[in-house]
């Protein structure tokens, strides 16, 4: 038997091609990382932060939103500017002065991924482009450019003065370059589309280090793949994304009890909100259910981004009674975003996983007691609490966008009709509950997919932004989709390094196409 391994092990090193080869580092990946960390920090004086230097670690490293992505990293590479990445991926990427090995690395921007190995590594190097946020718009004002490492909220308020907006995250902690690479679910989404849609052009660092500029005319398959297919080609430094005039916005929160009766109404006027959006293109509403020990509470977001106070769309949530709070007032994305933060504060141990249906008010009827199910099965787990959203995921969303550059999720297969966005997002304090938690969200999700299909309501698709490590957001994108990224990944990483060496995150080499 052990011979047989040998053999096996044998065959498998010889077979490695070249590029492979390039990836097997000494038996000691310990010294290899350290080589790499020293190379760094004698490339990139000042910017790569060391285990021993402990309060500028652990500063970097828990500038996430999540506890639970809080990892081990061997150092922290912390660029300024594309030139710098571009140092970085070839240090990373080929070797020290002559030494053929590589080292595994992790990308973040925002860090607002909750799972462990997303946006962070153990033993490896972490990649952190939160340095990079400079937000500017053209003078022009036809769009804005944004650093991969900025907020949102940050970029928000650096162009408040303008009178100019731009689509965006909904929630102001989260990064500018994770939510774009998934897709992104804005304010303005149904009225231009997805976040990606509207990007204009890419400023891309590539495997081998090369600095290109991906858009319509130039690299346009980059281009393409880039609009949902997250870290699978290249680290994106700047974000182009058009701009247009807005006015004053007007909307904010309201909060119910959670009762029973209150989660119907709600749950009736999501639905028929989702129907009737494309009467109302600027009108976005979202709701998110939240049970803890001593509270249950519907928050519902509703905004209005052509300034209308009290639309007829909102009528039917508007008129849900009692009211916790009603923020909803003449205000700015900017503070429609900070507002966002308080809601899903930093600092916990969080999952997350999406699934979607077709809208349909009876079959969410059925989803909400099958979802407040599983929370009684679990809900003696200490500081506990069960939050789980509802959002439009309208076929208007994708109309939209297909005006504009598109985007490879998938959705525009012919079969998608009007649908519902779920996401389960609980949070907890101790690590000691974490397999309870995964194991209760896989069962979750497992559940979930198998009512909406003994409903007729399935549908594939899942949202990368909101999936969790367990999930195949890429898959779900379908064939065409899946085939298409694996060749422009080949095209422009033939080496996968962003497969390999970057081990975090989605994968399209290992997606398997769901339909
Ligand atoms: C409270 C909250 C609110 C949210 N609101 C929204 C919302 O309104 N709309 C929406 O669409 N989503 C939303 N999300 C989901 C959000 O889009 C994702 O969490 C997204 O990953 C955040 O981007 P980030 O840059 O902060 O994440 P990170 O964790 O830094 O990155 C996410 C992934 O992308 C990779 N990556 C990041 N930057 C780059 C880059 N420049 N080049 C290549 N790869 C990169 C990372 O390696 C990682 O795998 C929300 C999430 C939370 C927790
Ligand atoms: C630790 O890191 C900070 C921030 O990068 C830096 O200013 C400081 O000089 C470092 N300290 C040491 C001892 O290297
Ligand atoms: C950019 O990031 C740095 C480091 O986190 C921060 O000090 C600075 O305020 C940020 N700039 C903007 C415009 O957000
Ligand atoms: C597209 O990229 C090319 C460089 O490759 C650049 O010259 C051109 O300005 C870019 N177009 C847009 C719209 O950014
Ligand atoms: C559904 O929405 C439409 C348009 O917003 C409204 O006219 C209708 O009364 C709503 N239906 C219910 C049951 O409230
Ligand atoms: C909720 O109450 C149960 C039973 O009283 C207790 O065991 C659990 O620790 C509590 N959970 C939270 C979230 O405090
Ligand atoms: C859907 O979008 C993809 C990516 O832009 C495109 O290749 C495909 O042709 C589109 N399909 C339809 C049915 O429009």
């Amino acid at each position: 038997m052990e011979l047989f391994a040998a053999f096996i092990l044998f065959f498998t090193v010889i077979s490695l091609t070249a590029a492979d080869r390039r990836f097997v580092g000494p038996s000691d990946t310990k010294i290899s990382v350290l080589t790499c960390c020293t190379a760094l920090g004698n490339q990139l004086p000042g910017q790569v932060v060391f285990p021993q230097n402990k309060s500028a670690y652990s500063e970097a490293n828990n500038n996430r939103w999540s506890v639970t992505s809080i990892l081990v990293p061997s150092c922290i590479v912390q660029p300024t500017n594309v030139d710098q990445v571009s140092t970085a991926v070839k240090v990373l990427t080929k070797g020290v002065d002559g030494n053929p090995y590589a080292c595994k690395f992790a990308i973040k921007s925002g860090g607002h991924t909750s799972w462990a190995g997303a946006n962070n590594i153990d033993c490896g190097i972490s990649l952190d482009l939160s340095y990079i946020n400079k937000t500017t718009l053209s003078r022009d004002r036809t769009f804005a450019c944004l650093g991969t490492g900025s907020t949102w909220l940050n970029a928000y308020q650096e162009l408040d003065h303008t009178g100019i907006a731009f689509p965006g995250g909904r929630c102001g902690d989260a990064g500018v370059g994770g939510l774009t690479l998934g897709g992104g679910i804005s304010f303005f989404t149904p009225r231009v589309g997805f976040v990606a849609d509207n990007v204009l052009n890419y400023e891309v660092v590539l495997a081998s280090g090369e600095i290109v500029h991906a858009n319509r005319t130039s690299h346009s398959d980059l281009f393409t793949a880039l609009k949902g297919g997250s870290s699978n080609f290249g680290i994106v430094t700047r974000f182009d994304i058009a701009a247009f005039d807005q006015g004053r916005i007007w909307g904010g929160g309201i909060i119910n009890p959670a009762t029973a009766g209150a989660a119907d109404q709600v749950l009736s006027a999501l639905s028929n909100f989702t129907t009737n959006n494309h009467d109302d293109p600027l009108a976005t509403f979202g709701t998110i259910f939240s049970y803890t020990n001593d509270s249950s509470i519907i928050i519902n977001s509703l905004v209005h981004t052509g300034g209308t106070a009290h639309p007829k769309i909102f009528q039917q949530a508007e008129s849900i009674t009692p009211q916790l709070i009603n923020s909803l007032r003449y205000t700015s994305v900017a503070n429609l975003a900070a507002e966002g933060n308080s809601f899903l504060a930093r600092g916990y141990r969080d999952l997350m996983g999406p699934i979607t249906f077709k809208n349909d008010f009876s079959v969410m009827q059925l989803v909400q007691q099958v979802t407040l199910g599983a929370y009684n099965n679990i809900k003696n787990i200490p500081d506990l609490d069960w939050i789980y959203s509802y959002e439009p995921l309208p076929k208007l969303y994708t109309q939209q966008g297909s005006k504009h550059s598109g985007n490879v999720l998938g959705l525009n297969r012919t079969d998608s009709g009007d649908l519902i966005l779920m996401m389960l997002s609980p949070r907890w304090k101790s690590a000691e509950y974490d397999a309870q938690m995964n194991k209760a969200a896989v069962a979750w999700v497992t559940a979930i997919q198998e009512l909406v299909f003994l409903l007729g309501a399935s549908d594939p698709f899942l949202f990368l932004n909101y999936a969790d490590g367990f999930q195949d957001p890429m898959g779900s994108y379908g064939q065409a989709n899946v085939d298409f990224m694996k060749r422009v990944a080949t095209k422009y990483d033939p080496q996968g390094v962003f497969q390999k060496l970057v081990p975090g995150g989605f994968k399209v080499s290992q997606a398997r196409a769901s339909w």
